[in-house]
């Protein structure tokens, strides 16, 4: 898909939203308010936090968001313009990553959501929540319980109001496994694409691609349809769903857009941080906040472990020596930053159909565009991979004699294939393309976010070292030979021409050799202020999100997460924050 550099401006005809959406921190000050809660981002899990503790009437609650308004952009409305959001646009952090080695030395663009709804703001919408191995290893590693499957189960349904479009669509999820009554949509395929009827044929002609009808049971090992959060043709972020206008009309709950927070500060004692320092101009005045009752951290997992570096808060002697003062000596703070790498395996087909059609005709592109505007139907509906499958490397690989099995355990995949029905990335000037974009899901490698210097408003050095550790590379080959092995399947006869990128004749040293110049990242760097248990001494906060060591300060958000899930992230940050709120709530004897 064609990458746009710019954004276009939808003019709704609406007002943008309430007041209580400010832009200024004058204007807030005249408002004369004091805040129980102030929650630094309002991005996936922000602003669910926002909107459960602002349940309570008695509790007021201020998010300060550093980004814009996500009011009419049509590139982060439009389910289908997701690949247009990012990277370096109005809506983007515009971070890029440190030179990876195992991409051969390169560097990536690693964007992040610079916009209310954060990063959910700006994703390709795919919602999947992982394995249930996943979250009981969670559970496992931090001794609490609660942070179990079967006990996250409630707060997967709080967050999911499942929208399937039509009923023709029964065959395509499990009715028993979703939440009806939760305040995120999330629904299924609105539009068919030519991939569709191939894709599902496969699991039926070779037997180690079985078809899955539900990804988000617990068990999501197979091939299925993909669930995305989609909401009547336009995307569902934090912001249109958790801080729609029936929620931000709460008198006690308040928005201040453009407020970047640099650094926490103590408040009247050394171990008490319920105080923020934040700018609204980078040239500007520090300003300052102060909870009555807690500040939570949730500007994601770059955002957070750079707030809290800042803060004096991190390994002492690296801080020390970045002329940082040091206030509280927590050495996890940056470290084990984990994400997933992907690779696109692209094949030329034997069919129009796919995305290059609109992507080289602007009269079909508005046509395309004028049938969203006004209807909500067409392509533009949908997010850019209608199916997805979750795949392991065989038990008796010769991996898992050299290195132990990184998964959470025999129902969790090590890959992903990723379907799309159009080339991924800045197609060919000529022919039809469909994608199948492995990924590995149960990763290895670990990385950093560090600081390059004491100014707290720099971009920190971001280390996602993706496929740094070897296992990660050997699964990826096998990925890939998986997903070429997809494509000859009688199903996709007539129909792929040929692989167009890499092909089955390649060495394991060429395969090598294309995975580490065209790797991207599937963009879900996550535990980098991870839970450990109550007093390990590794790990930045205590399973109740607390940051460890410190009162008045916790972190909900997806730096939280012990291991990364297998699966796309949103729902893990979502699940974080529904959990995280009632873990506040317990705490100040609200439930
Ligand atoms: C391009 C892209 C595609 C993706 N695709 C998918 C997908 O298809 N499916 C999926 O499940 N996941 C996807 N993800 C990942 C998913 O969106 C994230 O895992 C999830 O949003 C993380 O939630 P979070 O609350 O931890 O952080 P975020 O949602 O990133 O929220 C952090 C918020 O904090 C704000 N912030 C940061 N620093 C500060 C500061 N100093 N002061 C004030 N505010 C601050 C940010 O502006 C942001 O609003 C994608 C991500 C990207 C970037
Ligand atoms: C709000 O506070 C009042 C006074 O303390 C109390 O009576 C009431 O129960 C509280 N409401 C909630 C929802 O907690
Ligand atoms: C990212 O770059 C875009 C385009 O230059 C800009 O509009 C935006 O403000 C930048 N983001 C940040 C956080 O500076
Ligand atoms: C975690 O799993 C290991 C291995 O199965 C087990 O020995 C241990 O008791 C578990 N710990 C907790 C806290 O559940
Ligand atoms: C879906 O099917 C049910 C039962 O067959 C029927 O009652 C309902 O009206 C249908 N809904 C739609 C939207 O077609
Ligand atoms: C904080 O700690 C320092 C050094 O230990 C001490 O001198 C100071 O009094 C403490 N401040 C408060 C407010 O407790
Ligand atoms: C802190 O960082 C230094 C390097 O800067 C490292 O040598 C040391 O092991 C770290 N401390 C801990 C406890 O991880
Ligand atoms: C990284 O995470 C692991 C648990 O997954 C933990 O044992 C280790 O101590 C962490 N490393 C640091 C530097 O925090
Ligand atoms: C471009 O799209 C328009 C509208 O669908 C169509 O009429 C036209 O034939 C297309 N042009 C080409 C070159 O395919
Ligand atoms: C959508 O339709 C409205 C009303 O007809 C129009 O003003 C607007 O320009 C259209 N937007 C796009 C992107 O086509
Ligand atoms: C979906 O959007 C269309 C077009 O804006 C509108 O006519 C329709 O009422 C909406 N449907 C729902 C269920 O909101
Ligand atoms: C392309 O499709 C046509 C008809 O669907 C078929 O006759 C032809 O053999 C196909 N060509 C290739 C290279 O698959
Ligand atoms: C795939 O293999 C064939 C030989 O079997 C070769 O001609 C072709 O160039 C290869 N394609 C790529 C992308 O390397």
């Amino acid at each position: 898909m064609i990458l746009f550099s710019s954004i276009l401006i939808l003019t709704l005809g609406t007002t943008l939203c309430s007041s209580i959406i400010l832009d200024s921190a004058a204007d807030l000050n005249k408002l004369n308010l004091k805040f129980d809660f102030i929650v630094v981002g309002g991005g996936a899990a922000g602003a669910v936090v926002a909107n459960r503790l602002s349940e309570n009437p008695n509790n007021s609650v201020l998010v300060l968001e550093a980004g814009i308004s996500n009011a009419g952009i049509l590139d982060i409305i439009v389910p289908f313009f997701s690949p247009r959001a990012v990277p370096n646009t109005a809506v983007d952090w515009n971070y890029s990553t440190t030179a990876q080695v195992g991409l051969g030395g390169r560097s990536l663009a690693y964007p992040r959501g610079f916009v209310l709804g954060g990063s959910s703001s700006v994703n390709d919408m795919v919602y999947t929540r992982g394995s249930k191995e996943d979250y009981d290893r969670w559970a496992n590693i931090t001794g609490d319980d609660g942070w179990s499957w079967n006990q996250l189960i409630p707060y997967m349904r709080k967050n999911e109001r499942f929208t399937p479009p039509s009923n023709e669509t029964t065959e395509k999820f499990n009715p028993a496994v979703h939440g009806y009554d939760g305040i995120n949509t999330v629904s299924l395929q609105g539009f068919p694409t030519v991939i569709d009827s191939r894709v599902i044929q496969t699991t039926t002609e070779l037997a180690e691609f079985p078809f899955n009808l539900d990804m988000n049971s617990g068990y999501p090992l197979g091939i299925g349809w993909e669930q995305q959060t989609v909401k009547n043709g336009s995307r569902s972020s934090s912001a249109t769903s958790y801080l729609a206008s029936q929620f931000i009309s709460r008198p006690n709950l308040h928005v201040l857009l453009h407020a970047r927070v640099t650094r926490v500060l103590q408040t009247n004692s050394n171990n008490t941080f319920r105080t923020v320092e934040f700018v609204q101009d980078l040239a500007g005045e520090k300003l300052t906040l102060t909870a009555e009752k807690e500040v939570i951290l949730s500007a994601g997992s770059i955002g957070t472990p750079n707030i809290l570096l800042h803060s004096g808060i991190g390994n002492s002697s690296t801080l020390s020596s970045l002329g940082i003062d040091v206030v509280h000596d927590l050495p996890s703070v940056g470290q084990n930053l984990t994400d997933h790498a992907l690779v696109s395996v692209a094949f030329l087909v034997n069919s129009s159909g796919t995305w290059e059609d609109a992507e080289r005709n602007a009269t079909l592109a508005a046509e395309q565009l004028a049938q969203w505007n006004t209807t909500r139907t067409g392509p533009l509906i949908d997010s850019p991979t209608p199916q997805i499958g979750w795949l392991r490397v065989p038990d008796n690989s010769s991996i898992f004699n050299q290195f132990p099995d990184p998964s959470a355990g025999p129902e969790t995949p090590h890959y992903e294939l990723i379907f799309t029905s159009g080339f991924f990335g800045v197609p060919p000037p000529t022919g039809n393309f469909i994608s199948i974009i492995p990924a590995v899901v149960s990763p290895a490698s670990r990385g950093s976010v560090k600081l390059q210097g004491n100014d707290s408003l720099s971009a920190p050095l971001i280390d996602p070292n993706l496929l740094g550790s070897e296992v990660d590379l050997l699964i990826m080959r096998e990925a890939i030979k998986s997903a070429l092995r997809f494509a000859t399947a009688p199903a996709w006869q007539d129909f792929v021409i040929s692989p167009f990128n890499v092909n089955s004749t390649y060495t394991d040293e060429e395969l090598d050799d294309f995975i580490r110049e065209n790797a991207g990242t599937v963009f879900h760097p996550s535990g980098t202020a991870k839970m450990s248990p109550k007093g390990a001494t590794w790990g930045v906060v205590d399973p109740d999100l607390s940051v460890k060591g410190l009162s008045g300060l916790r972190v909900v958000d997806l730096s939280i997460a012990p291991l990364i899930p297998a699966a796309h992230t949103q729902a893990a940050a979502y699940i974080i924050g529904e959990r995280g709120s009632d873990l506040i709530k317990e705490a100040w004897g609200q439930i």
